[in-house]
This record gives C-alpha cells, sequence and structure tokens, in this order.
C-alpha cells in the first residue's frame, strides 16, 4: 500500500499532509526518513513513525462511547452535534459512523466503527444481537403489560416486537428492557402500546459491550482485540444472544 494511504487509515494526517511530512522528513519507514509519501510500504512487515512515534495499521478501527444528551446519531446534520464531534481530529477522518442509532436524547453506549460489513452484520434482524437499556417511564409497569411487552406487542403501524426482556421492580417507574432488535423509536413506540411513556434511555450493553471503563458522558476508548473477536463472533452466529 502507499505510504500516503498508510497515513491516513492511522487517522494522523490527511493525504496531503503526510506528503508534506514526508517532504519535511517527519515520516521513516524502518528507521529511514523517507521523501516520497506516494511510495509502496508493507504495513505488517515495515515499521513506521511519524516524528518518531511508531504507528499500528489498522484496516477497521473500532471505537466505544458514552453517548451524552443532544448528539444525534450520524455522521453529518445540519441543526445539532453529531457523535462523531466527540472524538479527536484523527478519528473524525477515517470515515467512522454509529452502528446503530441512538435517539438524540438516548445516553449510553455506542459503537462506532468504520468496519462496513461487520455494522452491516451486527444490526441485521437474523443476527439477533442483544441490546439493554435503562428505562424511566411515567408509570409502573403491571405484571400483565410487562408480560405483553415481553412476549411481543404491536406496535401502531402493525409490527409486533420480538420477545424482549424487561427487569422492573415491583411498583418501579424505572428498570431494564433487553431486547435483540432495534426499530426506529422502538421502546418508545413499545411504551406507548401500553399506555405509558418513557421518560429517559440509556443503553447499556450491546452484544457483550459494557460501558466499563467509560464513567463519563462524551467519554470514548477503543475496543480491545478480544472483544474484536468477541464482535466477529456475534456476527457470524445467528442465534439469539438475550440469556
Ligand atoms: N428505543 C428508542 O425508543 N430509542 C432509542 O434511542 C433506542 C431504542
Amino acid at each position: 500500500m502507499r505510504l500516503d494511504k498508510f497515513m491516513v487509515s492511522t487517522g494522523k494526517l490527511s493525504r496531503s499532509e503526510a506528503g508534506r511530512a514526508a517532504r519535511s522528513g517527519r515520516i521513516t519507514v524502518n528507521g529511514v526518513p523517507e521523501k516520497k509519501a506516494d511510495r509502496a510500504i508493507d504495513p505488517k512487515v515495515d515499521q513506521i513513525a511519524l516524528d518518531g512515534e511508531v504507528l499500528t495499521y489498522r484496516r477497521y478501527t473500532y471505537v466505544l462511547l458514552n453517548k451524552p444528551d443532544g448528539y444525534v446519531s450520524a455522521t453529518e446534520d445540519t441543526d445539532d452535534p453529531t457523535v462523531i464531534t466527540l472524538l479527536p481530529d484523527e478519528l473524525q477522518r477515517i470515515g467512522l459512523f454509529p452502528c446503530g442509532r441512538l435517539d438524540k436524547h438516548t445516553l449510553g453506549l455506542m459503537l462506532l466503527t468504520n468496519d462496513g460489513p461487520l455494522s452491516h452484520r451486527l444490526l441485521s434482524p437474523r443476527r439477533h444481537v442483544s441490546k439493554q437499556y435503562f428505562y424511566t417511564s411515567k408509570f409502573p409497569l403491571t405484571a400483565d403489560e410487562i408480560a405483553t411487552l415481553q412476549g411481543g406487542v404491536t406496535l401502531e403501524d402493525g409490527y409486533v416486537t420480538l420477545p424482549a426482556v424487561i427487569e422492573q421492580g415491583e411498583g418501579e417507574a424505572q428498570g431494564t428492557i433487553t431486547l435483540t432488535e432495534g426499530k426506529y423509536h422502538q421502546i418508545k413506540r413499545m411504551f406507548e402500546a401500553v399506555h405509558n411513556k418513557i421518560l429517559t434511555l440509556e443503553r447499556i450493553t450491546f452484544a457483550h459491550l459494557t460501558l466499563d471503563g467509560l464513567p463519563e458522558r462524551g467519554m470514548w476508548r477503543y475496543l480491545t482485540d478480544t472483544e474484536i473477536e468477541r464482535l466477529r463472533a456475534h456476527g457470524q452466529s445467528g442465534d439469539s444472544h438475550i440469556t
């Protein structure tokens, strides 16, 4: 691959910046300054450094974000800030997008990646990847309403939801709901179907990923190699992951 393309993939420099950095001697290949940004390198063999910092090649990048209120799950928006703007500059240039949407006022766990094929598989309704949310609602759910929502409820457009799991303390207007699908405004619409209203929503898991290590809204971190491997395994399986 070309040296400048490698630099772009790391998120450190744009292609034109890579050209300038090379010409001014900031880039080394195997310890030797390289002036030609269009030269071929092998990312598996060659050691590339920028200003002395050795860079690792990643075909795809996976980032976990604790989404704050008021940000939209999109790469661009004319009215509101997007979740992408919460990331450092170099991560804003490598084509990351949200793997699944959260509403503007929903908080919590969001996976961002530029791995289109994996994202597509994880969001496929056939994979049944589970997502757990903490909710607060206007009224506590009754035992009958919990049974209805868990078994599959008919939404206002006629869609019947897949089985879900709800855990709510008796008489409490809050709890957790676990889904294996992600229709538009799904949880809000499910609660409306039983004449209730969602007040707040926070996603706390996506597949096996949790908010551990991201205690504050707006914090982000890279997925570990083990987490990426497990996500790929989820993406290959067709089984339900609600347990
Ligand atoms: N269900 C909703 O209604 N909103 C979300 O953001 C996620 C699930």
